[in-house]
């Protein structure tokens, strides 16, 4: 049984020095790092890629978690940058993400197509391990690594922002956080029978919650510090 880091927007690698593998897969192949922490072997993926070249809508979400799931993955921690569109989740805070509103709209959503493929609807009474979230926050309150509450991701087609009034809509449907990734992330989990849980590190308020427009240079510096405790949280 494995375990593997996704890093999102501002987490690009966990170690100086990883052993690089490339993994090829159905969907094509997907470059991942491999460090070792405590006797233990850990998979690294890059979600948008080590530069940060893929954006949101375009990223080969198949492929990676395919890829995941050849070596051996079980439990998956993601980090994901977020913004927020509850009052209580300020720039700076993480959030542990405990369920979705899917407003994507053009990205392959399983990985049973029909024809040889059996037809799958796959469970979404709990997308997020509930194992792995409470292990998370029993860490987290080990280490003083202040959590700000669970929340409910929206997770838009992007690459462009939402629009203020989209942002008044999804507040008012119950979604806390905004992001473009974890869908179809989170359901490629579950079809591969992987426990998964997201951290959101907030970036920004969503638009219209403030003045500034939104900057992906901003929403870098916002999740320097929160990168490397992370890393150390989701490995021990
Ligand atoms: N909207 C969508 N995705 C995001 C945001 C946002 O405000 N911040 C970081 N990812």
């Amino acid at each position: 049984m494995r375990k593997a880091i996704i890093g999102g927007t501002g987490v690009y690698g966990i170690d100086e020095n990883p052993r690089k593998e490339t993994v090829s897969t159905p969907y094509g192949s997907v470059d991942i790092d491999i460090v070792t922490f405590k006797e233990e072997e850990i998979i690294f993926l890059a979600r948008h890629g080590k530069k940060h070249s893929v954006p949101p809508h375009l990223i080969n979400y198949r492929a990676n978690m395919k890829a995941l799931e050849i070596l051996g993955v079980k439990w998956i921690y993601a980090t994901a940058a977020v913004g927020s569109c509850n009052e209580d989740f300020a720039p700076g805070d993480l959030v542990i993400i405990k369920d979705f509103l899917d407003f994507t709209k053009n990205r392959p959503v399983t990985f049973f197509e029909g024809g040889e493929e059996p037809v799958c609807h796959v469970d979404m009474t709990s997308p997020y391990c509930p194992m792995l979230r409470d292990k998370f926050i029993t860490f987290s309150k080990q280490e003083q690594i202040s959590i700000k509450g669970e929340g409910v991701y929206v997770c838009t087609e992007g690459p462009r922002f939402e629009s203020h009034q989209e942002i008044r809509m999804y507040k008012n449907l119950g979604g806390d956080v905004v992001g473009m990734t974890n869908i179809p992330e989170v359901i490629f989990a579950k079809e591969l029978g992987m426990c998964y849980a997201t951290i959101g590190m907030i970036s920004n308020w969503c638009t219209g919650m403030q003045q500034d427009p939104i900057a992906l240079h901003d929403i870098e510096t916002a999740l320097g510090n929160n990168k490397e405790l992370l890393s150390h949280a989701f490995m021990t």
